[in-house]
């Protein structure tokens, strides 16, 4: 399919929407994105009407709005609005998915070594809580991960593939849809944490086949912080263990027993913030509107020329690696601490981010790194922008 890349127009037009452009260059999209202005206006209206009118009166007067946020996600992975519900973060909602599994001692649980710390805490607390096995796959010399090794580390105490599609502090993107296949063939569950990747690179459910999937607001989609959704197949949500319940969570409850709905908002909280949840879904809108194939083309591209650039300036080490590199760039600099980088960056109004070892615990044991400088370029980022960034860096260096 041919791609039509984002025209100068368009983006002038984007960063004019977006206010924290014009002073600063913000390289720090892995942490959060700046949002677009759509998505404040939305949330500071929302609470200013709350304020005037009452919480559930603003919230039935919004109730179909609100109710559209599940559908537009929907539409931005390929799922069906009954499959996804709304979280706090990317880390609650793999929890949900990931304790929802009732293991049994001895139970198999095959991951990545880009898995983020929370889903690595999640790992070791299953394994003292139930005996699970954590079976780690570390990508190979060249930063790719081996497809052989995963078929050849299942067995049929297996219960779940869980894989992070894009690591907090690396720059490749892992094959998903071929790990999935491996999943299918062999009938296990795969859980796939998309923090990093949804809104950053085409993520589609279907064609990947993953069972779950774990997503933040605030990081790559722009929205707002505290925000974030679970998708859960249609097919399996039955299988998962609830373990919070509210009033909400069911269709009926008598004084003997209950009846959990039948869709994913069984895994939702009902008291939530019902701004954040429009802010999300005008963050959401944001994206299908762009298209999220624009997107990761102009990410592809800005964030090329940043390696490029990077890679001509004496004492810089780039460390990404492997076949697919996203918008992510991780680098040091010779001699020089990577705060000290950081914070010389600041005083230019450069934002980037210090990726320490415990975040990506086994990728960055593994490579013997202890914290690496993270610029993450989104689709509002300039050539421009770049060049200055590599002036200040060459300057440093
Ligand atoms: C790959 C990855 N997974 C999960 C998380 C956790 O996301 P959250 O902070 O929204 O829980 C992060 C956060 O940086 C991440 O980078």
């Amino acid at each position: 399919m041919e791609v039509k890349p984002l025209s100068e127009a368009e983006i002038q037009a984007i960063r004019a929407e977006t206010a924290g452009t014009a002073g600063r260059i913000h390289l720090n999209n892995a942490g959060a994105s700046l949002p677009p202005d759509v998505v404040v206006k939305t949330m500071v209206d929302f609470l200013q009407e709350e304020a005037v009118h009452g919480g559930y009166e603003t919230e039935a007067k919004y109730r179909a709005q609100l109710d559209h946020t599940h559908t537009l996600i929907a539409q931005l992975i390929n799922a069906s609005r009954d499959e996804i519900a709304l979280t706090e973060n990317a880390s609650a909602a793999w929890d949900i998915a990931f304790n929802g599994l009732s293991f049994q001692p001895g139970d198999e649980v095959i991951v990545s070594e880009m898995e983020y710390v929370s889903n690595v805490l999640g790992l070791l607390n299953a394994q003292k809580q139930y005996g699970i096995v954590i079976k780690v796959i570390a990508n190979d010399a060249a930063g790719m991960f081996p497809l052989h090794e995963l078929e050849a580390a299942i067995t049929n105490k297996t219960r779940l593939i869980a894989i992070t599609h894009i690591a907090s502090t690396a720059g490749n993107v892992l094959p998903v849809a071929a790990i999935g296949e491996v999943a299918r063939k062999h009938h296990i569950l795969f859980l796939l944490d998309a923090c990093q990747s949804v809104g950053h690179v085409p993520v589609d459910v279907q064609a990947i086949g993953c069972d779950m999937l774990a997503v933040t607001g605030r990081k790559y989609l722009r929205g707002p912080r505290g925000s974030g959704f679970l998708y859960v197949r249609q097919s399996i949500q039955d299988k998962l263990q609830l373990n919070c319940f509210d009033g909400r969570t069911v269709t009926s409850v008598t004084q003997q027993d209950f009846v959990v709905r039948a869709d994913a908002r069984r895994f939702e909280w009902y008291e939530k913030n019902p701004a954040l949840v429009l802010g999300l879904q005008k963050a959401v809108e944001y994206v299908l509107h762009i298209g999220i194939e624009r997107v990761w083309q102009r990410i592809q591209m800005l964030a090329d020329l940043l390696r490029q650039r990077l890679q001509a300036i004496e004492g810089v080490v780039i460390h990404d690696q492997g076949d697919v590199l996203c918008g992510i760039v991780t680098f040091s600099l010779t001699g020089i601490p990577v705060t000290e980088v950081k914070a010389k960056l600041a005083t230019k109004n450069i934002n980037v981010h210090i990726g320490l070892a415990p975040s990506t615990l086994y990728y960055m044991n593994r490579k013997e790194l202890t914290g690496i400088v993270r610029a993450s370029v989104h689709y509002y980022n300039t050539e421009e922008e770049i060049e200055r960034v590599c002036q200040e860096l060459r300057g440093l260096c």
